[in-house]
């Protein structure tokens, strides 16, 4: 491992898994542990458990657990060195240099560096004499010289090898230069600039990285915009334009709209909450990500009817997660940066009036609804408020469900509780539906989990129940764990994965280190912590011990004796002939 031992006990101490956890989930105390909503799967009712204690996670609802390193590198969606690094900058430590860092992360680092330079690069040709249209371009978009400095907007040159040379000179490779999308591959297999003559716009993630960038052409020829594909530094759904601004300014609200030249206008209009999607409708991932960072999300779309088709997708992806979802539409057809613009100096004035006035997304759905119906014809009042009802069910706030049922029986003129009662019907149904899906959906991650990990198991079922129960009683008690460690070498294992893990904290405690989850997780993927916290959760400890332990031994060496079906079906004359013989033995 390139991060030194001592280095992870520290940060282990300072990184409290309940402190850590609790950025993210809201916990509450249920007996020893605590528990809250999972957030690696929908749920409505509580089954992820924290074990202060223990140091570590588990969900008994979808299985996925661990210790506080792998809770970030699932959350965060990190390696393990940068879940190290993640959590050591929370608590205030620095990652000692490692010069062995694996692969991956050191490419990523390469382009994180590759990425700056070319930001810079891009910047400073604005002040060329090549850039100028650029620069007059954004000066005609009134953006001011503090803007464009603010979110480091530049200018790609025309020739396609300005910045590959740049890059070059300043030591990266062609193979960066590619891996970085910074440059695409000729057929003959040299770089050549991706982007060229387009003003750039750098997306910059919530630690400061230049992950990729936009660039729009300034005439009319499309694609409008240009943006970096994936590469390993840059996931297009999981990161949100200006959110490494907005995040300090969000105060409870984030205002979510369609582009780049909006996020830009709103934040010089002094609205600097604003953050855009890269160029793709809104994903589950950026709606966990809007929600780390705010209770309220003011959706601001433009007001054309894909504007509005993906306002509604917005709504169905952001309602799950529990936020209070508000719809602004701006008049006129227009964008929010047209709207600010057309009113000069009126212009931010006049934005905070939409954005004070901005229903929610209820609101916006049953608008949408009313004006597919005439509800002065029976018929269609009746299928207007069967509708309606449908969608009032999906309000998990009883009283802000009243309050839209009162209002709807005022319109129409019908008695409030036979709109209460059918909405009621609808909100049975939907708990049936939603209960029955989570349920398949649960037994399909279970299952499929079972056969992954430890794909010997059911093969082995009474062995590994005693492995399990011996491998958390040696993760709960150290002392006794030395013992037994010391005394018994691995062979007595019959699943290979939990031999693995027994020869993992074998290895550990001969070498006198610390071996909880914490201390071992780097040694396992995250379906494997996973398991093991699994194993922790489903073991109370023992009281004494010992005598818990040599029992599951005696298990285990019970079993070891005993062919499996498979082994039987293929072993040899001799084999089953010895078996034979020990089995007479031990009957006398
Ligand atoms: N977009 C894209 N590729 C395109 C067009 C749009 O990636 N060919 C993305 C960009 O992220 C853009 C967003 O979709 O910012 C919204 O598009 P649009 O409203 O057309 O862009 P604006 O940022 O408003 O640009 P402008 O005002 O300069 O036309
Ligand atoms: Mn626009």
């Amino acid at each position: 491992m390139p991060i030194p031992e001592s280095f992870i006990q520290e940060l282990k101490l300072r990184s409290d898994i309940v402190d850590v956890i609790s950025s993210y989930v809201n916990l509450k105390k249920a007996g020893r542990n605590l528990v809250g909503l999972c957030p690696f799967h929908n749920e409505k009712t509580p089954s992820f458990s924290v074990s202060a204690a223990n140091g570590f996670f588990h969900c008994f609802g979808c299985g996925v657990g661990g210790d506080v390193i792998t809770f970030i590198k699932r959350i965060e969606n990190l390696d393990y060195v940068d879940a190290v690094k993640f959590l050591a900058q929370r608590a205030g430590m620095t990652v000692p240099e490692d010069n062995r860092n694996d692969g991956l992360s050191n490419l990523r680092n390469r382009i994180y560096e590759a990425n700056r330079e070319a930001a810079r690069f891009y910047h400073k040709q604005l002040y060329t004499p090549e850039g100028k249209e650029a620069l007059e371009y954004l000066r005609g978009r009134q953006l001011t010289e503090k803007t464009i400095i603010h979110f480091g907007l530049g200018y790609s040159p025309k020739s396609r090898f300005e910045l590959v040379n740049h890059l070059k000179s300043k030591g990266f490779t062609n193979s960066e230069l590619i891996q970085s999308n910074l440059a695409n591959e000729s057929k003959r297999g040299y770089p050549f600039d991706r982007f060229s003559d387009r003003v750039m716009f750098p997306i910059i993630d919530l630690y400061g990285n230049v992950i990729a960038f936009g660039g729009r052409i300034m005439s009319d020829i499309k694609p409008k915009y240009l943006n970096t594909s994936e590469t390993p530094a840059f996931n297009k759904s999981r990161n949100l334009f200006a959110l490494q601004f907005a995040k300090k300014k969000a105060k409870g609200q984030l205002i979510l709209v369609e582009g780049y030249m909006d996020v830009i206008a709103l934040h010089q209009a002094g609205f600097e909450n604003a953050v855009a999607t890269l160029g793709t409708a809104l994903t589950t991932e950026q709606a966990m990500i809007i929600k780390r960072y705010c209770d309220e999300v003011v959706i601001c779309y433009d007001a054309d009817e894909a504007g509005q088709k993906a306002t509604a997708r917005a709504i169905s992806i952001l309602r799950p997660t529990g936020l209070n979802i508000k719809v602004l539409t701006v008049p006129n057809g227009k964008d929010p940066d047209e709207f600010i613009k057309s009113y000069g100096d009126q212009g931010p004035g006049r934005f905070r009036m939409l954005l004070e006035k901005s229903g929610n997304d209820i609101e916006f759905r049953l608008n949408k609804l009313r004006a597919r119906y005439n509800t002065d014809i029976t018929a269609q009042r009746v299928e207007f408020l069967t509708e309606s009802a449908r969608l009032l069910s999906e309000i998990d706030n009883r009283i802000e469900q009243d309050i839209y049922i009162s209002k709807l029986s005022e319109e129409l003129n019908v008695e409030k509780s036979a709109i209460k009662q059918q909405v009621m019907r609808y909100v049975k149904s939907n708990n049936r539906q939603a209960g029955a899906k989570q349920q398949r959906e649960l037994s399909r991650m279970i299952s499929a989990e079972n056969d992954k990990i430890n794909s010997e198991k059911p093969y082995n079922l009474r062995a590994a129940n005693a492995e399990e129960a011996l491998i958390a009683l040696l993760m709960y008690d150290p002392d006794t764990a030395l013992k037994i460690l010391r005394k018994f070498s691995s062979d007595i294992f019959i699943t290979s994965f939990d031999r693995k893990v027994y020869e993992i904290l074998q290895d550990r405690a001969m070498k006198g280190y610390d071996f909880s989850l914490a201390d071992i997780s780097g040694e396992f993927t995250n379906d494997e912590v996973s398991r093991i916290a699994k194993i922790l959760a489903s073991h109370p400890r023992e009281n004494d011990s010992e005598a818990a332990a040599r029992e599951y031994i005696g298990v285990l060496r019970e079993q070891a004796e005993q062919l499996t079906p498979e082994q039987i079906a293929n072993a040899d004359n001799d084999t089953i002939m010895e078996q034979l013989k020990k089995l007479r033995e031990k009957k006398k």
